[in-house]
């Protein structure tokens, strides 16, 4: 069975952008492959941080990976600094990775630009990401098109580590994007992509309430002046494209007619779009409760996860040592 690895920034709570873009794709490849979901808070303090807020948002992602149907059962769902062996092969490939490679990836010279004093982590950011995936020798990676570029450069490392040690069977795969169909969520101003910086998101937690505030407010078809008028679904860049994700296909079928035919005015398709999310919301709203409650049941299925990815990491970085002549760990 192909093996599959995906990471997220513990950033809180997850809002639905995560949750289309990415988490839901995961619950369902959790019963295709074997796989293995991360907290990367190793990436995650490259940027300054509080703390107590980091060990706050690791846990609370966490909760809300579980609640939102990753079952430690199917998969294996663990926080990446409870592994070291992450860190210990990021620093093996670093001394097979180009510069030159770091240096062109549009993510580090977009944040790169902005600050005044780069860190080397920013630079060696997807050298570690390539480490989180090799180290379980996933060949699969489920992530947005932004995660792209890093995953050539995992190919890239991969290609390197291999020709040097393990010319004739490569020990690595080269890991392969899967894209997930929801690819760019659209945050409720309709313009840029749904963000927690931009403060433009639906939380996944909401209440049925919350969610109507934030939906009631959200930019539709900007050319759609009055009810009366023929709107276009496709320049409703959010509310319409919520529909497509959590309304089924007879709904969607009457947005496009109601919208067209100026029938239902954006406040109608909009409680339409609400009754559909809070019904696939709820229950999720209500196992995170559950668990948020239950703090120290959360914080043992993260050891066993951590203690399951080990295994497989332990394997690996002995294998990788062996082939590289360097004596292992005792
Ligand atoms: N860079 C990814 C992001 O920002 C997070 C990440 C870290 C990741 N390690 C990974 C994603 C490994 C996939 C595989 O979304």
């Amino acid at each position: 069975m192909s093996r599959i690895f995906s990471g997220i920034q513990p950033s809180g709570e997850l809002h639905i952008g995560n949750y289309l873009g990415a988490v839901k794709n995961w619950v369902a490849l959790q019963d295709q492959f074997e796989s293995f979901f991360c907290v990367v808070n190793y990436h995650a303090i490259i940027a300054p941080y509080a703390r107590e807020e980091l060990e706050r948002r690791t846990h609370e992602m966490a909760v809300g990976l579980l609640a939102s149907g990753l079952d430690p059962a199917r998969c294996t769902i663990f926080v990446q600094s409870q592994v070291p062996e992450h860190t210990e092969l990021a620093w093996i490939f670093n001394t097979v990775t180009p510069l030159g490679e770091l240096e062109r990836q549009t993510q580090y010279k977009d944040k790169a630009s902005r600050q005044e004093q780069v860190m080397a982590g920013l630079l060696n950011y997807p050298v570690l990401q390539a480490a989180d995936i090799l180290l379980y020798r996933a060949d699969i990676v489920p992530v947005g098109e932004d995660q792209v570029q890093h995953l050539e450069l995992s190919r890239v490392v991969a290609r390197n580590w291999n020709s040097r040690f393990s010319p004739a069977t490569p020990y690595f795969p080269e890991p392969q994007p899967r894209l997930t169909a929801t690819r760019r969520i659209v945050g409720l101003d309709g313009q840029a992509k749904m963000s927690k910086s931009i403060g433009n998101t639906v939380g996944l937690l909401e209440t049925p309430e919350q969610i109507w505030d934030k939906l009631r407010g959200a930019v539709t078809d900007p050319t759609r002046q009055r009810k009366t008028d023929a709107g276009e679904p496709e320049r409703c860049a959010t509310i319409y494209q919520l529909h497509r994700a959590f309304s089924p296909a007879e709904t969607v079928a009457e947005v496009e007619e109601n919208c067209r035919g100026a029938k239902w005015g954006c406040i109608d398709c909009k409680k339409s779009l609400h009754q559909h999310m809070v019904a696939e919301l709820t229950p999720i709203r209500e196992r995170a409760a559950e668990l948020a409650s239950a703090p120290s049941q959360v914080t043992a299925l993260l050891d066993a996860g951590a203690q399951k990815a080990r295994a497989v990491a332990q394997e690996t970085i002995g294998a990788v040592k062996d082939l590289m002549g360097l004596p292992r760990a005792v």
